[in-house]
């Protein structure tokens, strides 16, 4: 008998260690020889933690599993959900990019391999850095971290660049509220992402890689260092890649904390050993990025997608999607909603059917009154809006971005002023100083929204005010975004603007 328990981040938080040694004891003290497998997450939280059992018939799933119920569990009284693939959550994805998180052991190569691994860079290696990055065109691979650039004119870019020293550098600073795609994938499929690493590489003439990962996100660390250490001794990295005579080595950076080094400039001065500052574009980083030598920075996700792209082939991909948002999107849906999770799939689903269907609404069960899309600089979405297919046009055709397509679910308890709030202290927290339109716009941004707070008609003009000019003038996304929480929760919940006022007179 086969078990599977999670060994992601979140489910441990939920107790899946213990359940794991509750497991490995009640078969031990009943003699059941089990072989019990430490996976990736399958992404469906609330079940957490999950146990997959395989009696020879598949992956049955059953959870939220206590410690206490190994033993209905090893006995087979257990109630459960049926097989896995059929929880209608799991049931309804594509699932290209995390084809095989929560289905293998993360810091397991033959398995990845046996699910596809490497596949797509044994094929990588056959080919002209020109075709590879073709190949990444012909995808339609945007970049998932948020601003939805096309992945194949960067690497182009780059590739085209001339020096003697170029670097793949992947942004695994997941800051934004209510997204986990990064940490999931590093947790549950580390190879993935070192393949698409390595096959950037090739694509663009570049032997050195590095993962700016953030210290919030420990387990991450400890896998990712593991599986780069393993793909060293195994073959994936170093001298040799796979036989082939080809280079590409690759280092896990730790940051130290900061939301604004998620952005790609300020990450790469954190890597130089700097303070984490943004850099005025251009120079764009692709001409001169980390050292001031031509560099890729991609998100752990668009790096990820790559190994699945050359294994099934770009058009494949390619075909997934709306309009010019290709492939799968891999969404992650929070906050106060009853199915949260992992789930990925084509672009093109409506809002209202990903968190209102897949997400079942609330978990508190009363009515959605606000969905923010793409993190703290995210716009709010009211139902009105539930219609917008989930594409990068789409959403900034309704005043949204998709960002990293992180999905945060608010009821109608909710005081939209107080977001709005939030929205510019989050920034006034987390600016970096550098143009004043955010460090000292932010600040301003509090204090107006406190006025209109108190009810006074002259602050609301004053903060669309504000918000131009940080959006006009900042220098990077973290203060230029700022204004879309802010205003779209003034523009659609003016209520909760009013309503202040009506208290304060
Ligand atoms: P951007 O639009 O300035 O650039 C997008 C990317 O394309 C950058 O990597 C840039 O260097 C590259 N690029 C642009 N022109 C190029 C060319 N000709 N050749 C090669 N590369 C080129 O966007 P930015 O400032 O990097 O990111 C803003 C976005 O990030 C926002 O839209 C927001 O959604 C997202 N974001 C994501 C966060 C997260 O935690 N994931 C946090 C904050 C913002
Ligand atoms: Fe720094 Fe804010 Fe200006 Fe960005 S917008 S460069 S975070 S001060």
């Amino acid at each position: 008998m086969k078990v599977y328990v999670s060994r992601d981040s979140a489910a441990k938080a939920v107790g899946a260690d213990r359940v794991a040694a509750a497991i490995r004891a009640e078969a031990a003290r009943q003699g059941l020889e089990i072989e019990l497998v430490r996976t990736g997450s399958r992404g469906m939280v609330w079940l957490e933690p999950l146990v997959e059992i395989d009696r020879g018939e598949g992956r049955m799933a059953f959870g939220p599993v206590a410690p206490e119920d190994a033993a209905a569990l090893l006995a087979g009284t257990l109630e459960g959900h049926g097989p896995t693939g059929e929880i209608p959550f799991f049931a309804r994805q594509t699932r290209l990019t995390f084809a095989r998180c929560g289905v293998i052991d993360p810091l397991d190569l033959e398995a990845y391999a046996a699910h596809g691994g490497l596949a797509g860079l044994r094929r990588a290696l056959g080919m002209s850095p020109e075709a590879i990055v073709e190949e990444v065109k012909t995808s339609g691979l945007r970049g998932r971290g948020g601003a939805g650039f096309p992945t194949g004119i960067k690497w182009d870019t780059v590739r085209k660049a001339e020096a003697a020293q170029k670097y793949i550098v992947c942004n695994a600073d997941e800051g934004d509220s209510g997204t986990f795609a990064d940490r999931m994938i590093m947790e549950g499929d580390p190879f993935t992402l070192i393949e698409g690493m390595v096959i950037a590489g090739l694509g663009v003439g570049a032997t050195k890689g590095y993962v700016y990962l953030r210290s919030e996100y420990p387990d991450a660390i400890e896998v990712m260092r593991a599986a780069v250490d393993l793909g060293r001794r195994k073959g994936v990295l170093g001298g040799d890649v796979l036989g082939s005579g080809r280079t590409f080595d690759m280092e896990i950076r730790v940051g130290a904390g900061a939301y604004v080094c998620g952005e790609e400039t300020s990450l790469l001065n954190s890597l130089e050993g700097k303070r984490g500052v943004v850099r005025a574009k251009p120079p764009l980083p692709a001409l001169q990025g980390f050292l001031g030598r031509p560099t890729v920075v991609n998100n752990v996700i668009s790096l990820a997608t790559v190994p699945v792209i050359f294994e099934k082939g770009a058009q494949h991909y390619a075909d997934f999607g709306l309009g010019r948002s290709r492939g799968t999107v891999t969404l992650q849906i929070a906050g106060n909603v009853k199915r949260g999770g992992l789930f990925e799939t084509a672009f093109g689903l409506p809002l209202g059917e990903i968190v209102e269907d897949i997400g079942g609404g609330t978990a508190s069960g009363r009515p959605i009154k606000a969905v923010q899309i793409g993190g703290p600089l995210g716009a709010y979405f009211p139902p009105s809006k539930f219609d917008t297919p989930f594409g990068y046009e789409e959403f900034d055709g309704r005043g949204g971005l998709v960002g990293h397509a992180g999905i945060t679910v608010f009821d109608d308890a909710t005081d939209m002023l107080a977001m709005a709030r939030f929205a510019m202290e989050f920034c006034a927290v987390e600016s970096c100083g550098k143009c004043t339109p955010c460090r000292i716009g932010a600040v301003r941004g509090v204090e107006t929204i406190d006025r209109i707070a108190a009810g006074d008609p002259d602050a609301m003009p004053l903060l669309a005010e504000l918000c131009d000019t940080m959006t006009d003038g900042s220098l990077c996304a973290l203060g230029g975004l700022t204004p879309y929480p802010v205003m779209s929760a003034v523009r659609d919940f003016p209520d909760d603007f009013a309503r202040h006022k009506e208290a304060a007179e």
